[in-house]
C-alpha cells in the first residue's frame, strides 16, 4: 500500500536503498521518494494530472500521419523490465514515424507499455474529471533532431465480450487479448515475441478527439520533462481478465498519482457537443415561446 513518511531517519534508509540498488518502484521505494533521487520527479510541471473538461480550450489541431510500415507485420519484443512490459520493434528495420497532430517535426515510435491498477477501478495515470479508468496504455515516441519525448496514450475501459457490438472496437480487443495471451509467457523468462501491426494496436481510425498538453514529463523515474502528451477521447476496451491477468506476470499496480497542473493549459482537440436534456428541454421552450409571439403578434 501507498504511503507518506514523515520519519528522516525512515526517509534516509530508503534514500540509500535506492542509491545502493539503483531501483525504484512503486511499493517501499514509491513515488514520495523518487525526487530524492531523481530531482526532475520533484519539478513543478510533472505528469499525470487530471483532465477538468470544462477547463479545456479547443484548438484545431492537423490530423496525424502515420508512416506505411504502421500496416506491416512486426515482430514485437516485450520485455519484462519489473514496472510492465517494454514492448518493441524487435529488429528495427521499419520506418514508424508520426507527424501531425500539432507535434511539432518527425516523431519516431521507440515503445509501448501498459499500466494498471490493483483492481479495475483504478489503474490509469490520467484521469478525466477525476475519474479512473481501469489502466492506460502509452506510445512512445522521440524526435531524434530535438531529442523531445511525444507520448501517444489511450485510456483503458474494461468491457465485457457481449457488449463488443461494434467491430472495429471487437477486433482491437481482440488483439490486445493475443497480446496478453503471449505476455502471460514472460511468468517463465523476461523476453517474448509477439506479431502484429501497429495500426492495430493503436485505433489509427478514430483519432480526431484528444487532449492534448505540453511541458508534461515521463511518469516513471528519471520523470524527465518537455514530454508532449496526447490523450485519446476514444478508450480502448479490454476483457477484465486481459488487465488483471498482468498481476500475476508483474506487479500488483504500477501506476503514479495525478500531478498538480501549476499553469499548464489543457487543450482538446473538439468541442463538446453534447447537449443535456436540461439544455435541449430550454431550447424546446424557447422555440414554442417564438412559435407563440410569431401567431398572437403576425405583424411584428
Ligand atoms: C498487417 O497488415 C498487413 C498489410 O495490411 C496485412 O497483410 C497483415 O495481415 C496484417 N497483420 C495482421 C496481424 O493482421
Ligand atoms: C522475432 O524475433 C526474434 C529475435 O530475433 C526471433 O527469435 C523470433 O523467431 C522472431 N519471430 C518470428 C515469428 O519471426
Ligand atoms: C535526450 O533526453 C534525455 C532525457 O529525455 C537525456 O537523458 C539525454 O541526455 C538527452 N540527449 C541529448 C543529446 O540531449
Ligand atoms: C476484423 O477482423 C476480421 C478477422 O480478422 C476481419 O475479417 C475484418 O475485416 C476486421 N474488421 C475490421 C472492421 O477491421
Ligand atoms: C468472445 O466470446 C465469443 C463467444 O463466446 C468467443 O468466441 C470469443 O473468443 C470471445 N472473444 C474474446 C476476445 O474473448
Ligand atoms: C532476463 O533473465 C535472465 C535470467 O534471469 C537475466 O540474466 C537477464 O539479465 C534478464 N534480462 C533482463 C533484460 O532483465
Ligand atoms: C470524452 O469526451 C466527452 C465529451 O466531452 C466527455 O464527456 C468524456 O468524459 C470524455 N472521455 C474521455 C475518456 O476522455
Ligand atoms: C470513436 O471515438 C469516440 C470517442 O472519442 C467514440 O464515442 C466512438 O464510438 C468511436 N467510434 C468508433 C467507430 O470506434
Ligand atoms: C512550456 O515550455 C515552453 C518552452 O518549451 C515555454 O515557452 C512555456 O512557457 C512553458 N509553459 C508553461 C506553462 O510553463
Ligand atoms: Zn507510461
Amino acid at each position: 500500500m501507498k504511503q507518506h513518511s514523515s520519519h528522516g531517519i525512515f526517509t534516509s534508509l530508503i534514500v540509500i536503498k535506492i542509491v545502493c540498488t539503483q531501483e525504484w518502484n512503486y511499493h517501499e521505494l514509491a513515488e514520495d521518494m523518487w525526487p530524492y533521487i531523481y530531482v526532475s520527479c520533484g519539478s513543478t510541471q510533472q505528469s499525470p494530472i487530471d483532465i477538468q473538461t470544462s477547463n479545456t480550450k479547443y484548438s484545431k489541431f492537423e490530423t496525424f500521419k502515420f508512416s506505411a510500415d504502421y500496416d506491416t507485420l512486426i515482430n514485437f519484443t516485450l520485455q519484462n523490465n519489473h514496472y510492465s512490459i517494454r514492448t518493441f520493434d524487435s529488429i528495427q528495420e521499419k520506418l514508424l514515424t508520426l507527424e501531425g497532430g500539432g507535434l511539432p517535426g518527425t516523431f519516431t515510435f521507440r515503445q509501448f507499455h501498459i499500466h494498471w491498477g490493483e483492481n479495475i477501478h483504478q489503474g490509469s495515470e490520467h484521469q478525466v474529471n477525476g475519474k479512473k479508468f481501469s489502466g492506460e496504455i502509452h506510445f512512445v515516441y522521440l524526435n531524434f533532431a530535438t531529442n523531445q519525448t511525444a507520448v501517444l496514450s489511450f485510456l483503458i475501459e474494461v468491457i465485457n465480450n457481449q457488449t463488443l457490438e461494434n467491430e472495429i472496437d471487437y477486433n482491437t480487443t481482440s488483439l490486445w487479448h493475443s497480446y496478453i495471451e503471449k505476455a502471460l509467457l514472460l511468468n517463465g523468462g523476461n523476453i517474448t515475441y509477439f506479431m502484429g501491426n501497429l495500426s492495430e494496436f493503436i485505433p489509427v481510425h478514430n483519432l480526431s478527439k484528444f487532449y492534448r498538453y505540453y511541458n508534461g514529463s515521463l511518469t516513471v523515474p528519471p520523470c524527465s520533462g518537455n514530454v508532449i502528451w496526447t490523450i485519446f477521447n476514444n478508450t480502448i476496451k479490454f476483457l477484465e481478465d486481459d488487465i488483471t491477468a498482468l498481476h500475476k506476470i508483474i506487479t500488483d499496480y504500477n501506476f503514479r498519482e495525478i500531478q498538480p497542473l501549476n499553469g499548464r493549459i489543457v487543450s482538446a482537440s473538439f468541442r463538446d457537443d453534447q447537449f443535456d436534456t436540461g439544455q435541449i428541454l430550454r431550447i424546446k421552450q424557447w422555440i414554442l415561446f417564438i412559435y407563440i409571439i410569431i401567431i398572437y403578434f403576425p405583424n411584428y
